[in-house]
């Protein structure tokens, strides 16, 4: 019996199988809204036999969006527009399917990666940034604005809007992005994070701000949708955001009510040192899920059925998550289940492409 292929539950969400499709930024919206692409995007990846669809990072307000092509649900239109997209791949197609909701803090405001990817100054059609403290992200680019109590109460608020607009669309699971140098992260880490007030300073101050955040969008938020955080489990810099403080939060995120915890790594600082080769972040998810029973997701360079077999096995992570290698084989998982000798779902549109070696590859 394969692992991989194993129903799992997080929280009171039933899974078919333990991949994920990991979350993706598209950059491909119109002030927030979902377009055709995200129609043709997401569909392709609803049909890709997955347990469960995690939509790319979704600003919670229009300056924490990474670029001006970012994904939102911060206004009524945004909440239409992808309102359609979730509708239209309700039609065919029953994969579970969550949103990652963020906000960019210091690292909004850029170019989109194909052009460069560089922070846009406000007279090119960029706008000043929001941060923990007055340090920017690389050391020549304007200073962004650090955040005063009033707008972390707003910000706070905003993620709750979004969880709530989230929830209306019809999507099933939510995920807190706090990972990849973004604005909760900045204030878990001490290299972005000099505040003198009772968000800097210790490790209990520094994850004072991400927990009550999480917390209010917990409290406010109905039981049945699970919530759960991605987080990056080291900075890979000296002196930065390390495993051990991302135990620390994981066991206080677990006495929250956290769902889950998708464990990837990095992002906050240039100056990181990254050994990247296969499944180089495996091993802090496998620390951590050591330390709390909520679902653990490994993430990075995991591209291999049997590698993605051998992790669970292991007992290292409960699910996977899979970003790169989906967006080349949007049928990943159909592979892998051909090869772990398991089953997947299929549209009945395709059923006649099951091939004659692999018979109860597709349920029926
Ligand atoms: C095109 C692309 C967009 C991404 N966008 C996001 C994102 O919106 N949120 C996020 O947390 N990670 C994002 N990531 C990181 C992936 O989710 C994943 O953690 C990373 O690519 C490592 O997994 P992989 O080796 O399977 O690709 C993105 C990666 C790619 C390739």
């Amino acid at each position: 019996m394969s692992k991989l292929f194993e129903g799992v539950k997080i929280g009171s969400l039933n899974l078919r199988n333990r991949i994920v499709i990991a979350p993706m930024c598209q950059y491909s919206a119109v002030d927030g809204k979902a377009t055709d692409w995200h129609l043709m995007h997401l569909g392709s990846l609803s049909h890709s036999g997955a347990g469960l669809l995690i939509l790319e990072a979704t600003a919670v307000e229009a300056n924490g969006r990474i670029t001006p092509f970012d994904l939102g649900l911060y206004s009524n239109d945004n909440q239409i527009a992808l309102e359609k997209v979730i509708y239209a791949i309700r039609q065919h197609s029953k994969i579970p399917i969550g949103v990652q909701l963020a906000h960019a803090g210091r690292k909004a405001s850029c170019a989109a990666p194909w052009k460069g990817g560089k922070i846009l100054e406000e007279n090119n059609g960029g706008w000043m940034t929001d941060a923990p403290s007055a340090i920017p992200f690389n050391n020549d680019e304007r200073l962004p604005h650090a955040l005063n109590k009033n707008e972390l109460e707003r910000i706070k608020q905003s993620f709750l809007k979004s969880a709530e607009r989230a929830i209306t669309v019809g999507l099933d699971l939510i995920e807190l992005h706090a990972a990849h140098g973004y604005l909760l992260h900045q204030f878990l880490s001490p290299l972005s994070n000099t505040r003198t007030d009772e968000y800097g300073g210790s490790l209990e101050n520094r994850m004072r701000y991400p927990l009550e955040l999480f917390k209010f969008v917990r409290t406010h938020i109905k039981k049945d949708i699970p919530i759960g955080i991605r987080i990056s489990a080291s900075d890979w810099v000296e002196g930065g955001w390390n495993i051990d403080e991302s135990i620390q939060f994981a066991i206080e995120l677990q006495t929250i009510n956290c769902a889950f915890i998708h464990v990837s790594s990095g992002g906050l600082s240039p100056l990181q040192k990254i050994p990247v080769e296969a499944g180089y972040q495996v091993h802090f998810a496998d620390r951590i899920k050591k330390k709390v029973s909520m679902p653990v997701i490994a993430v990075g360079l995991i591209t291999e059925a049997q590698q993605a077999e051998t992790i669970l096995k292991n007992n290292q992570a409960d699910l996977i998550a899979i970003a790169r290698a989906a967006l080349y084989d949007p049928r990943w998982p159909w592979h892998a289940a051909a090869e772990l000798k398991a089953s997947v779902d299929v549209p009945p549109q395709y059923l006649r492409s099951e091939p004659r070696e692999f018979k109860d590859l597709f349920k029926k």
